[in-house]
């Protein structure tokens, strides 16, 4: 399933794949993000009482939405920039470049999922209000469009250059 989605992403030059992570599916994410948190915060703060679950799902999620911003921008001025110089030949890469993004990929994922379980895989509750509904709704798509960024970024962008130079551990 992961592997048909991002098939066609294997193909695409390298410049051209760091073009779009930078250009749509950063400012993606952000904005998303921004437009779940003010989602979530109504949601959160008519239905929390008495549903510990869902107060807990809104506490994991602020927390990564706190985390993002500065894993993009250590991807956009470090992880990237280092990439295209590679490119040209002229930087010096090792497995640590690509250590802290990839674990980082895995922490976000593990908040998200767990966002999914405390939420019943985004099953809203037979009394949930309209902005409950699309909350969830919203939630599902946000993580499936995550991990699709994720698997763009570990399993093509940064694995080219990993086998490129003998560095690919198993995962
Ligand atoms: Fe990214
Ligand atoms: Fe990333």
């Amino acid at each position: 399933m992961k592997n048909e989605k991002i098939k066609r992403y294997l193909q695409v030059p390298t410049r051209t794949l760091i073009t779009e992570l930078q250009q749509h599916f950063h400012p993606t994410l952000l904005k998303d993000l921004a437009q779940l948190m003010d989602l979530f915060d109504i949601v959160h703060k008519k239905h929390a009482e008495g549903n510990p679950k869902l107060a807990k799902a809104y506490n994991l999620f602020s927390q990564f939405s706190y985390r993002i911003p500065l894993h993009l921008f250590r991807e956009e001025q470090i992880l990237f920039p280092l990439l295209i110089e590679q490119e040209n030949g002229s930087a010096v890469l090792t497995q640590a470049s690509f250590r802290n993004m990839e674990s980082e990929h895995d922490e976000d994922l593990l908040m998200i999922q767990a966002v999914a379980e405390l939420t019943d895989n985004f099953t809203p509750p037979p009394q949930a209000c309209k902005s409950w509904k699309k909350l969830y709704e919203k939630l599902e798509n946000f993580l499936s469009d995550l991990e699709l960024h994720i698997a763009i970024e570990n399993d093509v962008l940064f694995q080219r250059f990993q086998e490129k130079k003998g560095l690919k551990v198993a995962r």
